[in-house]
């Protein structure tokens, strides 16, 4: 059998740790797979002492992973620290001047500086690999880069953050309140350290990100992903969704239009009978629209050592598989130095239909004016309904719901017709606006 391939991993949190098992557990079968075994030979974290529940005295330690990833010992530098700069962006950097192959999971460092490591691995021969950074255990990369080539890709979307969905799914299940649901999503170790990361969109933009370089072949534009969280989805808006036929997810969307690249993050409102509306608790899905394939969906685990885990050792095999002179797909599908500059379309000229609740003063004349204001930004209306359902009975202190659903219409048109309806002195509050994707 051919040499060892030769790991050195940073990083030994619940992904870190899970990976060293998989590798141990399976070697017999993975050097099989392989051709030649897979040994983790060194490790970098930031507290030996730490009880890991992993004997870590077989593998030469380092307190500094730059120093790992430089050390002659190793042929592939795993890299699970996280976070988009420091010792992470440092220790990548480091591995690829000295010559070694990366497997990464860390989606912030991809989406900030993705297309230079790529292209900095790309000038020297050497593979840089991803799968973990987006969907977990889903094999979306690979898809896209490899499966799909031959596809022209208009859309890509997704629920790209487990802790989001578990949260909108037991508000919807159990008719929870938002904040238990993040308390228990947080117990149960899906959300990132700082959840806001999570709930505010930013952990789907950044996979986003990543997704919308390999589907479109563009630079990836981290910063130009719009992003709405979804800490301000209320029981009420679950439960009127819910009586109108739709179910709210965090989706991630990039979208080719006729004026550049749509990239957004917003909770949205998807039909109750769509595939990606079947996706409960943390599981991701992956939704690709292909000119040659159709749609293909995928779904699976997207958080949790063992599904990353998974992915990161499926990235390893796919390197010890590797023969020199035999290059494997580009880090982002096309060279990194062939990756277009990204065209961003403006998010006003975002087209849809809008699901929108008010609370309003209960007077005469109100819905009048509102449907006024409507038709005066040319928005058509699907159904404009005072709401009365469970979760918000007609109530007795002179206020009323109204929960509009407009027909296809633009960004623009609709934020108009909202600054005009609040100057109207109607709104009691501010109002909810949820884009619907069908
Ligand atoms: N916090 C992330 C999630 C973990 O909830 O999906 C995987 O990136």
């Amino acid at each position: 059998m051919a040499e060892p391939l030769r790991l050195g991993i940073a990083g030994l949190g619940t992904v870190g740790a899970a990976l060293v098992r998989i590798l141990a557990a399976k070697h017999d079968f993975l050097a099989e797979r392989c051709g030649r075994p897979v040994e983790v030979v060194a490790v970098s974290a930031r507290d030996r002492d730490r009880d890991r529940g992993l004997d870590t005295s077989r593998f030469a330690w380092f307190d500094d992973p730059v120093a790992l990833a430089r050390d002659r010992g190793i042929d592939i530098f795993v890299e699970l620290i996280g976070g988009e700069d420091g010792p992470a962006l440092a220790s990548v950097r480091a591995a690829i001047a000295a010559g070694r192959h990366v497997v990464t999971a860390n989606k912030a460092l991809l989406a900030r500086h993705g297309v230079e490591l790529a292209r900095k691995a790309e000038e020297k021969g050497l593979i840089l690999n991803f799968e973990a950074a987006v969907a977990g255990g889903i094999p979306v990369i690979k898809t896209l880069r490899e499966a799909l080539t031959a596809n022209q890709i208009t859309r890509v979307y997704g629920i790209l953050n487990g802790t989001c969905n578990y949260i909108l799914t037991r508000m919807e299940q159990e008719g929870l309140a938002y904040e238990a649901c993040l308390a228990e999503a947080q117990r149960l170790g899906y959300a990132e350290a700082d959840p806001t990361f999570d709930v505010e969109g930013h952990d789907t933009a950044h996979k986003l990100a990543i997704l919308t370089a390999i589907a479109f072949g563009t630079r990836v534009a981290a910063d130009d992903v719009y992003v709405e969280g979804i800490s301000n989805i209320t029981p009420a808006d679950i439960h009127a969704a819910a009586d109108l036929g739709y179910r709210i997810k965090l989706l991630g969307v990039a979208q080719k239009t006729d004026t550049g690249i749509e990239q957004r993050v917003h909770p949205t409102m998807v039909p109750v009978d769509a595939p990606i509306a079947q996706i409960h608790g943390v599981t991701n899905a992956v939704a690709i629209d292909g000119d040659i394939v159709g749609q293909l969906v995928l779904s699976g685990p997207g958080a949790g050592g063992q599904a990353t885990a998974s992915a990161v050792a499926g990235d390893i095999a796919d390197i010890a598989k590797s023969r020199p002179g035999h290059q494997q797909a580009p880090a982002f599908g096309v060279p990194a130095r062939h990756l277009e500059p990204y065209r961003q379309a403006r998010m006003r000229a975002h087209e849809g239909g809008y699901f929108i609740r008010m609370v309003v003063h209960d007077r005469t004349g109100v819905f009048a004016s509102i449907a006024t204001r409507m038709a005066g930004e040319d928005i058509s209306l699907e159904s404009i309904v005072q709401h009365r359902s469970v979760a918000s009975p007609a109530p007795a202190d002179g206020t009323q719901t109204v929960i509009l659903l407009t027909h296809t219409t633009t960004e623009l048109a609709v934020r108009n017709a909202l600054k005009r309806i609040a100057a109207d002195g109607h709104l009691v509050s501010a109002p909810q606006m949820i884009r619907i994707e069908k």
